[in-house]
This record gives structure tokens, sequence and C-alpha cells, in this order.
């Protein structure tokens, strides 16, 4: 029942730290409430894992601290995990944007930190609940845990317990409240990389669109609002380009999802007003939408036929039915196509929210990282403490980050815990 390091949470960063932490030596237990192991692995990726990406680097991640994930990120980077999955024989492949999956099944990479796990000599306590964390002066010992299997000492503890997204697999605030009984700070969670909600009015007219998706630059920043305060250093101006989904619900999609982190960050007083803007979708993105239609001017065409060309013809219809004016182009002056010009590289829309954590991909904010050490990910103020993976106010983008950020503080952490 003695251990010299126990780890909450058997997730991503919860096994990569236990691995670590084994082969070093120490007497490591990992505990997790769940029935399955690394459920979120498991369902990645459409169940093939986008276990990292060719192009990682700190502007790949959402933090009141952008400059806190650097360290980890440097000292085990995305070629060290690619160098795991290659020993391992795990074949992979890049898509898009560096994105690197699994080619058969992400249990290959669960199955693969579990063998290690097995190797370092890891031991599990699984389903487990932890009651209660009590801080003890037993040297070696500094916390006592009480749970379902009586009472566990250890002589360094990290919490890998994860973010709140997606309850149904698991997802429960335990990090965030063992960071507040040991006096550390919360930056509020929030849903993220997560589809983005419109209002009924819109939402009626969208309505029909449902599952029509368009090639667009989403873009998400205060500063593009209007009426709206220029943000600060830590939030810059993104612009996203992928697909727009539209749901029954509201928006989705790869572009969709990404801009939701910063639009969702836009209400956690980074901008000076703390209020979110719109997001502005380019919908002709890489095209010179004034010259080309300008260039049309003696076309007797509609402007929904035109839009056609380029978008599916439904959503042309319904855009132009939404601005009010589908005119033919020859009866339009070059002032009129410039406008619609305009209006198709920035259609703003307020989103009315998001559809929250059971569609969420991860969690925004968590354990304030002005409370740990970024070489260790350890409590500064609590001595044996330690904060690994999504619990941690550090947020990645869509493509394989988030897990990358799980590998590196879970590797930090199992070099020092
Ligand atoms: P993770 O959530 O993986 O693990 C936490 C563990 O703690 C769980 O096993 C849980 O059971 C356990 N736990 C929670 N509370 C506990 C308690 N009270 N007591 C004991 N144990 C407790 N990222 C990416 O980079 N590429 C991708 O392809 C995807 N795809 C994806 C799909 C879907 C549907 C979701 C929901 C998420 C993704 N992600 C992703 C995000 C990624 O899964 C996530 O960021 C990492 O799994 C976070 O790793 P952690 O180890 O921090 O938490």
């Amino acid at each position: 029942m003695n251990f010299d390091v126990i780890v909450i949470g058997a997730g991503a960063a919860g096994m990569m730290c236990a691995v670590q932490a084994g082969q070093r030596g120490r007497r490591v237990l990992l505990v997790d409430h769940a029935n399955k192991i690394g459920e979120r692995i498991r369902v990645s990726g459409g169940g093939r894992c986008n276990f990292s990406n060719h192009d990682i680097s700190a502007e790949h991640f959402l933090s009141q601290n952008p400059n806190f994930c650097r360290s980890a990120l440097a000292r085990f980077n995305q070629w060290d995990f690619i160098a795991m999955v290659e020993a391992r024989g795990i074949a992979y492949h890049e898509r898009d944007h560096g994105q690197l999956f699994c080619d058969t099944s992400a249990r290959e990479i669960i199955d693969m930190l579990q063998d290690q796990c097995a190797a370092a000599g890891v031991q599990w306590a699984q389903p487990c609940s932890v009651q209660a964390i009590q801080r003890v002066d037993t040297p070696p010992y500094r916390f006592a845990l009480t749970c379902d299997r009586g009472t566990l000492s250890c002589h360094s503890l990290v919490i890998a317990s994860g973010g709140l997204a997606v309850p149904k697999m698991g997802a429960t605030p335990f990090g965030y409240r063992v960071a507040e009984q040991f006096g550390l700070n919360i930056v509020p969670p929030q849903p993220a990389l997560v589809p983005l909600a419109l209002n009924p009015a819109l939402l009626a007219r969208l309505q029909p669109l449902s599952g029509v998706s368009i090639d667009a630059e989403v873009h998400c920043a205060a500063a593009q609002a209007e009426g709206a305060t220029p943000s600060r250093a830590s939030l810059p101006c993104v612009a996203f380009r992928g697909n727009v989904l539209i749901t029954h619900r509201g928006l989705s999609g790869p572009a969709i999802l990404q801009a939701s982190s910063y639009w969702q960050m836009q209400g956690m007083g980074t901008t000076a007003t703390g209020k979110r803007g719109a997001i502005v979708i380019d919908l002709l993105p890489g095209l010179d939408a004034e010259g080309w239609l300008l260039g049309q001017r003696n076309s007797k065409a509609r402007l929904s036929k035109v839009l056609a060309g380029y978008l599916p013809r439904r959503f042309a219809q319904a855009w132009c039915a939404l601005s009010g004016e589908d005119p033919p182009l020859n009866a339009c002056t070059s002032r009129t196509l410039s406008k619609f010009a305009h209006a198709l590289k920035h259609w703003a829309l307020m989103p009315a929210g998001t559809l929250g954590y059971a569609k969420a991909e991860v969690t925004l904010g968590g354990v304030d990282t002005q409370a740990l050490s970024s070489k260790t990910m350890a409590a500064k103020a609590v001595p044996g403490l330690y904060f690994i993976g999504e619990v941690v106010d550090v947020t990645g983008w869509l493509g394989g980050y988030n897990f990358q950020w799980a590998w590196s503080s879970g590797w930090v952490a199992g070099k020092f815990s």
C-alpha cells in the first residue's frame, strides 16, 4: 500500500508518466475509476488516434500563460513520440496539416502504453475511486489516499484525471478539486473544440442546409468583431481554413471547432471587455471575390447561380435568401458587387453558445499554470504534487496537439516525480 509515485488517471498523460517513473525504478501505482483503460485514446481520431502532429509549437496551444507549455514540449517532442511509435512497429500516416494517425487502430497506442507500463513494473488499481487525499508527514511519504482499496501512501502524487469533456466517458472535476484543496488557482473550465450553437431565428433559416459542408476560412478574434476592443497579446487573431458543417443545432466541422476554442477564450476575460465577438467566415477563401464578381458584371445570371460555381448550390441560394438579395449581376452597380464580395468574405455570425461538454473534445482552462513549474509540472507550493495533461490550463488545437501535450507533460512529470 506504499508507493513512491501514485498517478491518478490512466489516460494518455497518466500512462506516459507512469512508464517514465517506473523506468527510473520508482514503485508506481496507476489509479483509475473507469473500467476500461484509455477510452479517450480508443475513440480518438475516428478510432485511429491522431496521436501527434509534425508541426508542434507553443503557438498551437491556448493558455493564460502561452509560454508555459514550451519546456515540456521541447523536452519530449513529437519526434520522441514518433520514435516510440516506430520502435513499436505501429504503422501510421500523415494527413492534412501534419496530423499523424495510426493506419489501423488507436488500440495499438493503448497496447503500447500498457505494455510499457508492465515492463516498467507499474501496478494498477482499477476500477478504483479516491475519496480523500491528505498530506502526511511520515517520511518518505507525503500523501495518504483513502480509496476503495483502503489507505495508500506515496511520496509523489500525480494528478492526470483529465478535463470535463464527454462526461459519459468518465470525465470528472476531480483534478480541479484536488488543486483547490491544496490552494491552487483554477482558470474556469469551458468546453472547447466544440460545435457552436446559433440563435433560433438564424438556425431556422439554415435548417434546410443541415448536412451541407463548405470549405471556408473561419476567423475568430475580438478585434474583428464590430465594436469590440482589440485583444491582448495572449489572444492572437486566428484564422482556420477547413470544412464548416451546418448541423441541425448550429455549426460544426474542423474550422469551427478550432475557432470555438478562441471564441470561448474571449469570454474568459482575455479581452479587455471579456465579451465574445462574432466569428467571421470567409466563404470564398483564397479568391479575390471582388475581382471575380466585377469580371462577371455583364452576366445575366443571378448571384446565387454564379456563387454556385464555388459554393454548394443549396448554400448559395440560402445565403442570398438570408442577405435578402439575389439580383442578376448585370443589374448591379460595381459598388453593389463590391458590397456582395465583402459580405461573402466577411460573413459574421454571433454564436448563441456552444453545444457543451457532451460534444466538446477538450476543456479550456484548468489548473492555473502560475502555480506549477513548467520544468517538472510540480505544484510550486506543494512538494510532491504534480498536475499533467488536460487538467492543466493548456489546450491544444485540433490535430494531435492535445495528445502531444499529454505525452510531453506526462513524460516530464515521470522524470521528476
Ligand atoms: P484523459 O481524459 O485521457 O484521462 C483521464 C483519466 O482519468 C481517464 O482514464 C479517467 O477515467 C480518469 N479519471 C477521471 N476522473 C477520475 C477520478 N475521479 N478518479 C480516478 N480516475 C479518474 N486529442 C488529440 O490530440 N487527437 C485526437 O485525435 C483526439 N480525439 C479526441 C476525440 C474525442 C471524442 C475526445 C473526447 C477527445 C479527443 N482528443 C484528441 C483529446 C484527447 O483525448 C485529450 O486531450 C487527452 O486524452 C487528455 O489526456 P489526459 O491523460 O490528460 O486525460
